[in-house]
């Protein structure tokens, strides 16, 4: 499956690199997984969400062997929210990683598939006192604690369900990893994680250590996301085991375990490459190696929290488009039958994207257009300013890199039905989220008596 992919590109215009692993033109048709998309999308219906399960496996494969050779005690958990279900659970599990759990929802999707709970991580900046007794009934592995009260609730759940938990705290580095700033986490004027240049850092290590239900075994940062340099990593690292020598020193902190958090960039548009997982790998590990050693602290097991970096390529969103809008010297608009509901990273961060048009793929580009979704808000647009071949009303566009944050962050805005989503695989699909119904719907609207 692993066919370079300049074997297989008949054309310039087409960027191999922000699509699945398994994707190939033929005769002007985008096939992934072997199969035909403009045939998935007749089958299937669209909007549909594509899933290539090589790309997922790969990826997978890829974060573990370059961790793991650079810096063998490496864990790597996949970040929930960038997409799961059940079956992402279980092919997750299979493929030996642990989980970043962030709500009651995401633990039980792990719960249903048996996965192993000492490989689940919880995180979340508001853990509720249900999600907070859920953990400790599921026995998860550890919960990042992210606040003083978060701290204060647990140990009190702990104690009443005589119960020792393992937590790491969520420190806020204040380092700035030049992402959007929606998406950034690590900075000062930050909701998440314990402050360092406060002094909440130290006094959540002080409340923790002498917390009789409570075991501290690490420290944990998250700078944000996509993050494409390697530099803040480093930065961080640095930073953060600076302070673990100086928590050692004073309160005698044990760092069992470090996590520099998740955030790995994938590539978007074809002009902006992301960096290989080696690089990232190679800049954690040396630094973590470099300076546990320079400050004397046993080297901490390492967690990776990568989410996009696992699902995103993997993802292909597929739409037809309908109606098509020309202002002359203004704006073409192809309007498709998802948007905005499916995918809201373009209206929430101005997110960028390309597009294909799937059955004339490889053809020369002539128009310069912008692809618009259906629900009603004006921002609801999937790719501003694209030249494409020339579009007709019933053409299929395919939106590239749309693994992560798409369908995780979906809505039922205008009462929109959330797209079906297959997983394809040597020439078959599987459908792994059907389409959402108006029942799906009615199930939880509940009709009150008016009179
Ligand atoms: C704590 C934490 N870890 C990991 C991630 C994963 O980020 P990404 O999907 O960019 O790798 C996130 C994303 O928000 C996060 O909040």
């Amino acid at each position: 499956m692993n066919v370079p992919h300049d074997h297989i590109n008949p054309s310039p215009a087409i960027n191999f690199n922000i699509l699945p692993i398994t994707s190939r033109i033929e005769k002007h048709h985008l096939f992934i997984g072997n199969c035909d998309t403009i045939e998935l999308a007749s089958s299937f219906g669209t909007p549909l969400y594509i899933l290539d399960e090589v790309t997922i496996r790969q990826k997978c494969t890829e974060f573990l062997t370059e961790f793991q050779k650079r810096y063998p005690n490496t864990t790597v958990i996949y970040a929930c929210k960038a997409f799961i279900n059940r079956s992402m659970a279980s092919l997750l599990k299979t493929e030996g990683l642990g989980l970043d759990v962030c709500s009651a929802g995401e633990i039980n999707i792990a719960a249903s598939v048996q996965f192993p709970s000492d490989k689940l991580y919880f995180h979340g900046n508001n853990k509720t006192v249900d999600e907070l007794a859920l953990a400790l009934k599921e026995n998860i592995g550890c919960i990042v604690v992210d606040n003083l009260y978060e701290l204060a609730l647990l140990s009190d759940i702990a104690t009443k369900t005589k119960k020792k938990q393992d937590i790491m705290l969520r420190i806020c580095p204040g380092i700035d990893p030049h992402t959007h700033k929606y998406t950034t986490t690590g900075t000062i004027d930050s909701k998440f994680g314990l402050h360092i240049s406060t002094g909440q850092a130290e006094e959540a290590i002080i409340r923790a250590i002498s917390a009789p239900n409570i075991n501290l075994v690490g420290l944990h940062c998250h700078l944000g996301s996509p993050i494409f340099e390697t530099a803040p990593f480093k930065q961080a690292i640095e930073l953060m085991l600076e302070f673990a020598a100086q928590m050692k020193s004073k309160h005698n902190l044990r760092l069992l375990k470090f996590s520099p958090g998740g955030g790995f960039a994938i590539q978007y548009k074809a002009d902006s490459p992301s960096l290989p997982i080696a690089d990232y790998a190679e800049v954690i590990t040396s630094t973590l190696i470099k300076k546990s050693y320079e400050l004397n602290l046993d080297p901490p097991k390492l967690i990776i929290e990568p989410g996009r970096s696992i699902i995103g390529q993997a993802g292909v969103a597929l739409y037809t488009v309908g109606s098509i809008k020309e202002i002359p010297e203004v704006r073409k608009y192809i309007l498709v039958d998802g948007g905005m509901t499916d995918n809201i990273r373009h209206a929430l961060y101005n997110a960028k994207y390309e597009a294909i048009v799937a059955n004339k793929a490889g053809q020369e580009a002539t128009e310069r257009v912008t692809i618009s979704g259906r629900a009603c808000e004006s921002g609801d647009i999937l790719v501003q300013d694209i030249t494409l071949p020339r579009i007709s009303p019933g053409d299929i566009i395919a939106i590239p890199s749309c693994g992560a944050y798409c369908i995780s962050m979906s809505s039922n805005y205008n009462m929109f039905f959330r797209p079906t989503v297959i997983v394809v695989n040597n020439g078959k699909a599987r459908i792994t989220q059907r389409r959402e119904t108006i029942q799906d719907i009615m199930r939880r609207d509940v009709l009150m008596d008016t009179n």
